[in-house]
């Protein structure tokens, strides 16, 4: 099997199919140290965590990451809590880094001395419709060609997996939303101990953790805010006036990380060509308010990594057949509830007294219907609704 992109999804399906005695080479694009340095989500459902750690690969996540029972909603001036695993039964999330768990599966992959090429350059994809698909790729300076059996295109929204493919086969869907998140990792212990998500006239906020004492804080900005304005007194600022509440006060830190995220949902259909399998942000992006991002890639990977162990073993073709199928209605149920939750909590329009009224309506809603909020938690959770 050949594999483009050593990003959560890439390595898992690496790690996946190891354990079953398939090869994978893994091909990745960027640098080690650029792939181990990138701050991501850390949200992971707790399906996700179990599948990791029953299949080794959760050692350091179960020792380090922290369980979290519920989120709170904020919304005119009051923080109302959404009890998750009450709601949702049992079900829980646990906070670890994306990062932390893509240096867990690097470092898994190195030890057992499987491939896995950094700074690999000019990666191509041929004959995916053919039985012997190949890779061609540049690596240290010279010229190679990979024959696979099938080819996994986890090279994230921007890979040449998607865009190899001809015109006319995928249908696209998508959506794009006229703002952004500016986030931040602090050097400060998080103010709160589950995550805030908060409605704000001025626009979204959301306060977030990594450990006890790193915060992750985000604010809605314009997709293509110039950090260059925002000093970090300003970040702040802002985040103190959208997360503020009497009586409880945000501490401040030293800021180690900076950056802007757009935010946009996209789903493309199949999520197969011949025998070039699309998995994670290669297939579909959603935006970042109901953290979902992460949990997708994974879950996508699973579902293949079971598809190919069958076709191996036994060359039955009906799990790769199904794969897209499978995978897709998760993704549609993740898509819809990520767009939901974006569009309740953040300010498109500053003149939308309307649009104002309606968002405080249904974050009221789910404060006071056991039912609505149920609806939140079970998606939120990643509950096998679907
Ligand atoms: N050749 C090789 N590798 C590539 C190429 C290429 N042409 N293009 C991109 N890549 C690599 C990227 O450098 C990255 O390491 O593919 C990897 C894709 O990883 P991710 O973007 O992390 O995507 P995925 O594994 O699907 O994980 C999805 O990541 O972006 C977040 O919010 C998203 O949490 C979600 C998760
Ligand atoms: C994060 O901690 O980075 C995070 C948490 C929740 C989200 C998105 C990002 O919805």
């Amino acid at each position: 099997m050949g594999v483009v992109g050593a990003g959560p999804a890439g390595l898992l399906l690496g790690h996946l199919l190891h354990r079953e005695g398939i090869d994978t080479v893994i091909l990745e694009d960027r640098s080690r140290e650029h792939v181990e340095a990138r701050i991501r989500a850390g949200v992971i459902e707790q399906g996700v965590v179990d599948l990791l750690v029953a299949t080794g690969a959760g050692q350091r996540l179960r020792a380090e990451g922290l369980v979290h029972h519920g989120i709170e909603l904020q919304f005119a001036g009051e923080r109302h809590r959404i009890a998750l695993s009450d709601l949702a039964r049992g079900r829980t999330i646990l906070i670890y880094g994306q990062t932390e768990l893509v240096k867990d599966l690097i470092a898994l992959r190195l030890d057992d001395g499987l491939p896995l090429h950094f700074e690999v350059e000019d990666v191509s994809v041929h004959d995916v419709e053919s039985e012997r698909p190949r890779i061609r790729y540049r690596h240290d300076g010279r010229d190679q060609e990979l024959e696979c059996d099938a080819i996994a295109g986890c090279d994230g929204f921007h890979g040449i997996c998607r865009p190899s493919i001809p015109h006319g086969v995928l249908s696209e869907f998508s959506r794009e939303y006229p703002f952004g998140w500016l986030g931040i990792l602090a050097a400060v212990a998080p103010s709160n101990d589950e995550l805030v998500y908060a409605h704000h006239e001025r626009g979204f906020a959301l306060l977030s953790l990594r450990s006890p004492e790193l915060s992750r804080l985000y604010v809605q900005c314009r997709p293509d805010e110039d950090l260059a304005e925002w000093p970090d007194n300003r970040i702040w600022e802002e985040l103190q006036i959208r997360l503020g509440l009497e009586g409880w006060t945000l501490a401040e830190g030293r800021i180690l990380e900076k950056g802007v995220t757009g935010m946009r949902s996209y789903v493309c259909e199949p999520m197969r060509h011949g025998r070039l399998f699309l998995a994670g942000d290669a297939a579909h992006i959603v935006p970042p308010t109901g953290a979902k991002g992460l949990n997708l890639a994974l879950r996508d990977v699973r579902v293949l990594a079971e598809a190919l162990v069958d076709w191996y073993r036994s060359g039955t073709t009906t799990g790769l057949d199904g794969y897209s199928e499978t995978c897709l209605r998760r993704v549609w149920r993740a898509e819809h509830f990520s767009w939901w939750m974006t569009q309740m909590l953040h300010r498109a329009d500053r003149d939308d007294a309307f649009g104002l009224k309606l968002q405080l309506s249904q974050l009221a809603y789910i404060t006071r219907s056991e039912a609505a909020a149920t609806s939140l938690a079970e998606n939120y959770v990643g509950l096998e609704l679907v």
